[in-house]
């Protein structure tokens, strides 16, 4: 039925309920009206009135749930549609709206798969760079320093020893950035094996206690669904470490029927997220390059993200 008709209709219903009553009832309105003749109508009309009320915001109300939609929907957590039903007018606007979400969401999803695609291939090259220029100098000056050293004499040796120690840190740096642009392990040895070093130069660096498990069947996954389970735990243990003053994170991953589960736990203060900044919006995107779900859960006693990914992966 269209919009016009059901508010037609209500309207018919209740001044029809009380043209009715009006006729059937034993009343008379006298010249001057009275005053229990004055409350009985007012009354009436009041009671009309709540009646039409209560019918139209029944009418109405997927039209409300819409508008809440609109205002609240995020690209980033695909799959909010309403049921497309109530009037013909609603019905289409609702599924009208659904098919534009339909739209967006993998217009999103693809749109940020090429950024994301093209940022791990700049790090790649700046990774590259940074180990094929600034490595490769820094070994020269290193060994430099060392023949210089040797040849000469106190206390301009020890100067020269210091200045290698300055430069063997820098170095290591070096590698380090390397190594955070660019898990290479992860071509090399595989998903477990680059968590189990990254998680273990992240106690060494921050001295929190990290626990892993991580399941032995774990399932062959293509690189990129690895890339974005590293980075998503790259991302975790840098909140855990920034904003949660956990003392322990556990990391783990497991699998069960059809889906991998990787979950990032600390026993910081997670006061709920209120405003995700562009790590976690960074986490939800690369969640919908490979259609895993990303969830969060903020408690008082820590915080875990969790990333579902299917084994049947629909990669948009
Ligand atoms: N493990 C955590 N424990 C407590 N709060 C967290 C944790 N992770 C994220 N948050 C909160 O969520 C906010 C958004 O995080 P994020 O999107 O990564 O942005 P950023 O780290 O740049 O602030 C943080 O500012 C912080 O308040
Ligand atoms: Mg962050």
């Amino acid at each position: 039925m269209s919009l016009f008709w059901r508010i037609f209709g209500l309207n018919a219903v209740v001044l029809g309920t009380a043209t009715g009553l009006l006729l059937w009832a034993p009343v008379t309105v006298s010249v001057p009206v009275l005053l229990t003749e004055a409350v009985i109508l007012v009354g009436g009309m009041l009671v009309m009135l709540v009646a039409n009320a209560a019918l139209l915001r029944l009418a109405l109300a997927p039209l409300d749930r819409l508008t809440r939609l609109m205002t609240t929907v995020d690209l980033l957590r695909p799959g909010q549609r309403l049921p497309a039903h109530g009037m013909r007018e609603v019905a289409d606007l609702i599924r009208t709206f659904n098919a534009m979400l339909d739209r967006l969401e993998s217009e999103r999803a693809a749109s940020s798969g090429r950024v994301l695609v093209a940022q791990e291939a700049e790090r790649r090259r700046i990774a590259q760079e940074l180990h094929d220029e600034v490595g490769q100098t820094m070994t020269a000056i290193l060994l430099s320093l060392k023949r210089a050293a040797d040849e000469a004499d106190e206390p301009l040796r020890g100067e020269l020893q210091q200045a290698q120690e300055i430069t063997r840190g820098s170095l290591d740096e070096v590698r380090r950035l390397v190594r955070r642009l660019r898990p290479g392990v992860l071509d090399d040895l595989g998903l477990v094996s680059a968590l189990t070093s990254l998680t273990t130069e992240f106690a060494a660096h921050t001295g929190l206690r990290l626990l892993r498990r991580f399941d032995t069947d774990l399932p062959a996954l293509d690189p990129q669904t690895e890339l974005v389970l590293y980075r998503v735990v790259q991302e975790s243990l840098t909140n855990a470490a920034r904003h949660a003053g956990a003392g322990r994170v556990e990391v783990s991953l497991s699998h069960t029927d059809g889906a991998l589960l990787l979950a990032v736990a600390d026993d910081g203060h997670g006061t709920g997220i209120g405003h995700e900044g562009a790590g976690i919006r960074g986490m939800r995107e690369r969640a919908l390059l490979v259609g895993a779900t990303l969830d969060i859960v903020s408690q008082p006693a820590g915080t875990q993200v969790r990333l579902t990914v299917p084994a049947e992966k629909k990669v948009p």
